[in-house]
């Protein structure tokens, strides 16, 4: 049987992770030859051998190969280098959840006009097993909700401040490591994990990808007192991604939540990802590992090219219905139970200004907890609310934000998994 001929594009950390994986001797790979590399500069981390090299990487299309595999990252050029591969009839593995989230529609019917697949397993958790799974082996359950902590370096960082770390000194932990995109921003942002629910969320209810305007928030605000006040009510703090069915369309969110302690995602530490999907055959199903880094993606792109390896005929993965436009819910119509941090005055008044503002927006405190004084004189207030409309807390937090007796408020949104 002629060998399976692989063009990588790209040879940053994923990529020389993806080349040492599959020429390390494993006999799993022995009917696969890479035969070129399209890499704009050398990287010192990796010799390609005898590996033909392109430095125009968009050369790898004109290359004798059966599979481009893009690993640019990035949106625009990586959406031109898929769409040349997939008019010129080669299949492409991708790990890019961005370039998937913002062109997947358009480039997995140019896949079918064009008779190849486009196959991205690593988009989302890197090599833990979710997007096939999803959408071949979960295919017979109906889905009701997604929710994730779909950001390898964001966990990494959270867990590491749960103990105590700091959140410069993790971060920096993490790029060296290999789990942090080129720019960290979308990491910790929440965009990374906002593209991942996304591609998820079109999966798990059939829908076409939704547009990117739906309620994204970073943990660049969480700092190690918020984790000292969870624990004490028995939660954790987590970046979560959520995608749920609700009346009248879908509920798309990723921002920070607080976690019971006990729940099946709190306890995941490091670049672990976990997600919990609620079906109505198996229930409440679990997936978890390193959701980032070479091995995992390598792990991810591995799975893809067995797939296509496998299957001349027959799709490897179900993809959505396009033509089902998603209606995403507005999020300040959610409602949410709330932790609420305020840094207030040590004033005579102040607790009855900050109770009959949340009167005012029917908001109803579940616990209230006044901490000792800051060095600065002044006294932080936990609050943990009862279920409340996202746009009444957001006004009650304006009106607060104008007396000066309130010097500063945070919230945690609290997630029931
Ligand atoms: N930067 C991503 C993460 C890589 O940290 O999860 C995997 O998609």
């Amino acid at each position: 049987m002629a060998k399976l001929k692989i063009g990588i594009c790209g040879w940053g950390n994923v990529a020389t992770g993806l080349y040492e994986q599959l020429t390390n001797g494993n006999e799993l790979y022995s009917d696969w030859e890479i035969s070129c590399i399209g890499a704009r500069r050398d990287n010192p981390r990796c010799n390609p051998g005898s590996v033909k090299i392109l430095r125009d990487i968009f050369d790898v299309v004109k290359e004798d190969v059966d599979i481009l595999i893009e690993l640019i990252g990035g949106v625009e050029t990586a959406r031109d280098l898929i769409s040349e591969a997939l008019n010129s009839g080669k299949h492409v593995v991708t790990a890019n959840k961005a370039v998937i989230f913002e062109h997947g529609e358009e480039l997995i019917k140019l896949a079918r006009k064009n008779n190849v697949r486009l196959l991205f397993e690593s988009a989302v958790c890197a090599g833990t097993p979710t997007i096939k799974m999803l959408s071949n082996d979960l295919s017979a359950n109906k889905i009701s909700k997604v929710a994730g902590m779909l950001n390898g370096t964001t966990n990494f960082i959270l867990s590491n401040m749960q103990e105590g770390a700091s959140y410069a000194d993790v971060l920096k932990e993490a790029q060296d490591n290999g789990y942090a995109e080129p720019d960290p921003t979308l990491d910790v942002n929440g965009t990374d994990a906002a593209h991942k629910i996304g591609i998820l969320s079109a999966l798990a209810f059939n829908t076409g990808l939704p547009s990117p305007e739906f309620y994204i928030e970073g943990i660049e605000e969480i700092k190690s007192q918020d984790f000292i006040y969870a624990e004490d009510f028995n939660f954790t703090i987590k970046h979560l991604a959520v995608a749920k069915l609700s009346t009248g369309g879908i509920e798309l969110r990723s921002h920070p939540v607080m976690l019971d302690i006990n729940s099946s995602l709190a306890g995941l530490k490091g670049v672990r990802n976990g997600i919990q999907f609620d079906t109505d055959l198996l229930g409440a199903f679990h997936v978890a590992g390193s959701g980032a880094g070479r091995e995992s993606t390598a792990s991810g792109l591995i799975s893809d090219l067995h797939a296509l390896s496998k299957s001349n005929e027959v799709s490897p993965m179900n993809y959505p219905d396009f033509s089902n436009k998603p209606n995403i819910l507005n999020f300040n119509d959610l409602t949410f139970k709330f932790y609420v941090y305020l840094e207030v005055k040590d004033e005579p008044g102040v607790l009855a200004l900050i109770s009959k503002t949340f009167a005012d927006h029917n908001i109803s405190f579940d616990k209230v907890i006044q901490k000792d004084q800051l060095q600065n004189g002044s006294v932080p207030l936990v609050i943990f609310t009862d279920p409340t409309i996202e746009s009444e807390m957001q006004i009650a937090l304006e009106g607060l934000a104008d007396h000066p007796e309130v010097l500063n408020s945070k919230i945690i949104r609290i997630e029931d998994l």
